[in-house]
């Protein structure tokens, strides 16, 4: 049995690499700091857990749920739109219930793009929008983040004749995995440049409600105009500790509203109604609960200490306004797989390496700060007894010594690829099809 071509093109997925490797660690009996993953360590909401339950109670949310959302949950997102950005949406055309907004920022390409089409994605970036893109056939062009840019992409960088194929750009900010946020004029540069070229601007706004010493991340919706080319993608899985129940939602454009829906409708069959009403609690008492402030507060704490040990041990660690992420370099020349290989096999302590978000995060590490607050302190403490001259001359090349051997799996997980295929270039469906230092080297 062989899977299709697509599937056994995939690029290895790099956090498969991390969890088979912890898992090994485990097996042997030792413990592993895993500040890799994204899974917040707060327990949901307890009001939530008691709406979901009361919800789940009635035998009429048993049912198939309507497509596109309950009207509750919809105008529950009115509501919380119109009152935390200022944005009046309509109920019935410009909100959409999805399973989770992975998978509407996974379908929005095929929903939109043909084969051949140009998808415009950030390096580095949550890999669903590369991935989407490349489902869709479309031929995916990468827009480098820097740090010298506040890792924002240049969009006056794009050539005009890929500008003009382009049917859809990616946007991110607060920035998973930098844990950059995006100024007003810039996004108002990039509701221009959609408008400009006509494509769907897909603003995810994941970490939305995440937020340090006072900075509050704006909606792309609030630029005048955006609801036209924009589509803003929110989950429930960060803010309200809940990713297990796969709640999200499309807001903005009604011509990707609709063209989302008719997507969804052929693909899944909605979300749980219980889910969905406590997903409208959620936003209409647990937002105004102190939830979000409180949780927000812990993150600074750990955000405070981290960066502050981190810049002690030699990393240059930037000091994040919003996310729980810290982005930063690997000692110098080290590989961003080598040098996460090392730290699992030294330390103990799984970090996400950089090249999991794509070619543009070569040379960086992800630290998450979701794991707990004591594992948060307990990496610190591994990290000085290793001290910053080991970390900084950490083995240039494979695992730690006594490690264990750092396994790359192989493209599309081990699949068998199919005889008398010609193969793809492995990445080239999701490379632009010009040297990305063309547009590195404009910005
Ligand atoms: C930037 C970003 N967007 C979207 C998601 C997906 O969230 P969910 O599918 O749980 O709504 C994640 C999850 O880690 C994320 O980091």
């Amino acid at each position: 049995m062989f899977a299709s071509r697509r599937v056994s093109e995939l690029p290895p997925y790099v956090f498969a690499d991390l969890d088979a490797r912890i898992s090994e660690i485990r097996a042997r009996g030792g413990t592993v700091l895993d500040l890799g993953r994204a899974d917040p360590d707060h327990e949901a909401p307890p009001e939530l857990v008691r709406a979901l339950c009361t919800a789940a109670s009635a035998p009429s949310a048993h049912h198939y749920p309507p497509f596109g959302g309950l009207d509750e949950l919809r105008r529950a997102v009115v509501a919380w739109y119109q009152d935390r950005h200022g944005v009046r949406l309509d109920p019935d055309g410009e909100v959409l219930v999805l399973a989770g907004s992975k998978e509407g920022l996974f379908h929005v390409s095929l929903a939109m793009c043909d084969p051949g089409d140009v998808a415009l994605v950030p390096d580095p970036c949550f890999p669903a929008y590369r991935m989407g893109a490349y489902f869709a056939g479309a031929e995916v062009v990468s827009l480098p983040l820097r740090p010298e840019w506040g890792y924002l992409p240049s969009l006056t960088a794009v050539p005009e004749d890929l500008a003009r194929r382009a049917r859809i750009l990616f946007l991110n900010y607060p920035n998973n995995p930098t844990g950059a946020v995006a100024t007003a004029s810039f996004f108002a540069e990039a509701v221009a440049f959609a408008r400009r070229h006509d494509l769907l601007l897909c603003h995810d706004l994941a970490y939305g409600e995440s937020g340090y010493d006072g900075y509050r991340a704006p909606s792309v919706l609030q630029v005048e105009g955006a609801r036209d080319v924009a589509l803003e993608f929110i989950t429930w899985s960060k803010a309200f500790c809940i990713p297990g129940w796969r709640l999200g939602a499309a807001v903005g454009c009604r011509q990707a509203v609709a063209a989302l829906r008719d997507l969804e409708t052929q693909v899944g069959g909605g979300v749980f109604a219980a889910v969905q009403m406590a997903g409208a609690a959620a936003l209409e008492d647990v937002a105004r609960s102190g939830f979000l402030t409180a949780m927000n507060e812990t993150y600074r704490v750990r955000r405070d200490r981290m960066t502050a040990a981190l810049r002690e041990l030699g990393f240059a660690a930037p000091r994040p306004r919003a996310t729980p992420f810290l982005w930063f370099p690997c000692p110098d020349g080290r590989t961003a797989a080598t040098y996460a290989a090392w730290l699992l096999g030294r330390c103990g302590v799984a970090l996400a390496p950089g090249t999991g978000f794509g070619a543009g995060g070569e040379g960086y590490l992800r630290l998450s700060l979701t794991a707990s607050t004591a594992d948060v302190e307990e990496t610190i403490t591994r990290l000085r007894k290793v001290g910053p001259e080991a970390l900084r001359r950490a083995a240039p090349e494979g695992p730690a010594a006594g490690g264990v051997e750092w396994r790359r799996l192989p493209p599309g997980g081990g699949a068998k690829v199919r005889p008398g295929v010609p193969r793809r270039r492995p990445h080239g469906a999701i490379q632009p099809d010009h040297p990305p230092d063309a547009l590195i080297g404009s910005l």
